[in-house]
């Protein structure tokens, strides 16, 4: 729909809770509107990866280090999303360190196109309070634990769906109740319930969404 030489600025932040389906929503939007994406989740990933390869030792230095050396083809890494790593990632994101140096690349990646649609937990509410659009993505835990076990099965992980409902219980309760950047829903977000979307009926609700607020922007293109 957006052609690039267009000069047209839309941003957008996407955020809920782990297995939300923020990430596959956010992905949609972007294919289907040729928009720069960034999963601010796989930035945490990353260096809790780093982390766990320094046999858990890390501070400010460390991070600093890893950030620097980060690159979007490395976000790609399939090593990001085993259960270890997750539940790591949500420990680190709670130092402020931690967050303030993803902060500024995040915010670089922001400033650096000008269509952009970025997922998370604080996009709305930290990283990109002025967004064109903020969506908020909900799914009931059921469900949620039924996809991310599906997830693990296929790449071979070894973890039952009661495990996997127990983590991501344990990972929504850590993001919500932290002090620093908890997962929120903005006031003038819109409220997306994946729970009985199928991916054809999210990307069409999606492109929905978007489409009307880009004409609300600019008008119709
Ligand atoms: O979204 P994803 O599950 O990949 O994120 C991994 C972890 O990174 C989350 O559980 C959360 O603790 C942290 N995170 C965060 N703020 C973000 C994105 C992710 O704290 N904007």
């Amino acid at each position: 729909m957006i052609k690039s030489n267009k000069s047209i600025t839309f941003k957008i932040a996407t955020d809920g809770s782990s297995a939300s389906g923020k990430t596959t929503g956010a992905k949609l939007i972007s294919k289907r509107f040729n928009m720069n994406f960034l999963s601010s989740g796989s930035l945490y990933r990353f260096c809790a990866l780093k982390i766990l390869k320094n046999k858990n030792i890390y501070n400010k230095i460390f991070i600093n280090q890893i950030v620097k050396s980060i690159t979007l083809k490395k976000l790609q890494n399939k090593k990001l999303y085993s259960p270890e790593v997750a539940k790591l990632s949500s420990i680190i994101a709670k130092k402020p360190f931690v967050r303030m140096a993803l902060k500024s690349f995040q915010i670089s990646f922001v400033k650096k196109y000008k269509l952009v649609v970025v997922e998370g937990r604080d996009i709305g509410s930290v990283i990109m309070p002025n967004a064109d659009l903020k969506l908020f993505f909900t799914c009931s835990i059921k469900e949620k634990a039924r996809r991310r076990h599906k997830e693990f099965k296929s790449q071979n992980k070894k973890i039952t769906l009661k495990e996997v409902k127990k983590s991501l219980i344990q990972r929504d309760k850590e993001d919500t109740k932290r002090k620093i950047s908890p997962l929120i829903m903005t006031k003038n977000a819109v409220l997306v319930d994946t729970t009985k979307l199928s991916i054809k009926e999210l990307d069409r609700k999606l492109t929905g969404l978007v489409k009307k607020a880009i004409i609300k922007k600019y008008g119709n293109l």
